[in-house]
């Protein structure tokens, strides 16, 4: 499991209620996943096949600091999933907090079909 982004939480992501607004979190870990599986699969082409069913186990509120994790659990011929953590970081005792868990799966798309990926 790897630290693939970190971010800070403002008024603008919150939702009606003052917490942070589920579909912005899952637009950043979205594009931090994809992006890590590009990097680690070498090619451009990687587009999200499916998120796995989640929970969002706890409020995330206005400065709030949230750390996106993932590492690669399983390669196939056309597609690699990665289970994805997401919790909140205390800066000041260094506390972790998960806010969800879940797998995510990517495929490798050229011209609109699944294309073999390249392994590391
Ligand atoms: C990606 C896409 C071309 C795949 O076509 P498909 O007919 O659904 O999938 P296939 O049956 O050909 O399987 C392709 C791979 O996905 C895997 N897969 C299919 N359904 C899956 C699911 N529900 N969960 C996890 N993996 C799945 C298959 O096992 C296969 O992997 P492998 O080659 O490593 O064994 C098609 O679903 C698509 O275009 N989806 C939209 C993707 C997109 O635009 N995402 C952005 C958000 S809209």
């Amino acid at each position: 499991m790897q630290l693939l982004a970190t971010k800070i939480v403002k008024k603008m992501d919150l939702g009606s209620n003052g917490n942070l607004f589920g579909g912005e979190l899952l637009a950043w870990v979205d594009e931090a996943v994809a992006a890590y599986a590009m990097l680690i699969l070498q090619n451009r082409e990687m587009v999200t096949l499916s998120i796995d069913s989640l929970k969002f186990e706890r409020e995330v509120k206005e400065g709030a600091l949230l750390q996106i994790n993932a590492g690669l659990i399983k390669t196939g011929t056309t597609s690699a999933t990665f289970e994805v953590v997401v919790n909140t970081y205390d800066v000041v005792d260094s506390s972790i907090e998960r806010v969800f868990k879940t797998n995510m799966t990517f495929v490798r798309v050229i011209n609109g079909k699944p294309h073999p990926i390249k392994k590391t």
